[in-house]
């Protein structure tokens, strides 16, 4: 069978299987739970804003209280402003255990006037070493921007203000692993990385600049909660699917519209600051099979 085919066949299986339900709607208070920081991130305007902050002593982050089976989150950030250089904001769905999957966003601070870089990765069975990393279309700490993650049986989707940025397909036919069964918790976190964000490590933190602050808003999952081994997504009653006709299509379709390509391919070509899928010095054994298969 000719490989584009097979990829259709999966997706229709799991088609069947999904109703989406919105779980997260802009209430930090009911959504997540502020994990560490010891005071440094707060829940603001009953549950409507939340702030992470880091000085020199400490980070902070929160997580989400259920976890997920596929789902599109999306969540606000203004980004740490001024010199954030050594900062790095995260924001990410990860599994747990020694072979987790993980779908990265992390946001690289920079000198006051130069540019954040947006970091992302892909891990799957517990192997990343995924990266692709952007330059940004606007400066991200003047105003909110929403940043998603996209993951259905068929592909994951990095997007910034409804722009993708990046795709991650789902292989599993031409021998990638592709993260489909272990149930997914949303992280963030803001941090100190200064051995290794701004330069390769070459720009330190300024601390007398602390406290840093990154700030969220309207976080959104439209998400199968997985709960004892069983998805809310997994019920047929009518009554499961509470989101909007939009969110639906955009949630279900395993893959890109000609629209969101030509927009993927834009960002690829204009704001693109690294792909791991052409550092052939890096992997001199030949590049990762997902950056060489062709799947048309
Ligand atoms: C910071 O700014 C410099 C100079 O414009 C740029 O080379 C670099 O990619 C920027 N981002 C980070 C995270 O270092
Ligand atoms: C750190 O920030 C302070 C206050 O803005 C500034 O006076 C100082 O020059 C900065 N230090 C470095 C190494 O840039
Ligand atoms: C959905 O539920 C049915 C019946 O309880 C079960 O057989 C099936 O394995 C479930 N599917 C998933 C994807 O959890
Ligand atoms: C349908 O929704 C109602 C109200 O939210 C709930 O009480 C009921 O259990 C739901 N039915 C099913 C089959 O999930
Ligand atoms: C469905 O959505 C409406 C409007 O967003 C909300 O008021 C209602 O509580 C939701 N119902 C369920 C069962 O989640």
């Amino acid at each position: 069978m000719v490989a584009s085919k097979v990829l259709f066949v999966i997706a229709l299986l799991f088609c069947s299987l999904i109703n989406v339900v919105v779980i997260a709607n802009d209430n930090f208070d009911q959504d997540v739970d502020i994990t560490w920081g010891n005071g440094r991130a707060a829940i603001l305007n009953h549950g409507k804003l939340l702030t992470l902050s880091l000085d020199q002593a400490s980070g902070s982050g929160f997580q989400s209280k259920n976890e997920f089976l596929y789902g599109k989150f999306d969540v606000k950030i203004k980004l740490v402003p001024g010199n954030s250089a050594g900062t790095v904001t995260a924001y990410y769905l990860r599994s747990q255990g020694s072979t987790w999957d993980e779908l990265d966003f992390e946001f690289l601070g920079n000198l006051s006037g130069e540019p954040y870089i947006v970091h992302t990765n892909v891990y799957t069975q517990g192997n990343g070493n995924r990266e692709q990393q952007f330059y940004l279309w606007f400066d991200p700490t003047v105003k909110f921007h929403t940043y998603s993650i996209l993951w259905n049986p068929g592909h994951v989707v990095f997007s910034v203000d409804g722009k993708p940025i990046r795709e991650f397909k789902n292989m599993e036919p031409y021998g990638v692993p592709y993260p489909k069964s272990q149930s997914m918790r949303l992280y963030s976190s803001l941090w100190n990385a200064d051995e290794w964000a701004t330069r390769g490590g070459l720009v330190k933190t300024n601390w007398s600049e602390a406290p840093f602050t990154a700030t969220f808003r309207n976080f959104k999952a439209n998400a199968c909660v997985w709960s004892n081994g069983v998805s809310s997504c997994n019920v047929t009653s009518s009554n499961s699917s509470n989101s909007s006709g939009d969110d639906q299509r955009e949630w279900r379709s395993q893959e890109l519209d000609s629209t969101s390509q030509k927009r993927l391919k834009w960002v690829q070509k204009k704001f693109m600051v690294y792909n791991y899928c052409t550092d052939t010095k890096r992997f001199p054994q030949g590049l990762p099979l997902e950056c060489t298969v062709t799947t048309k």
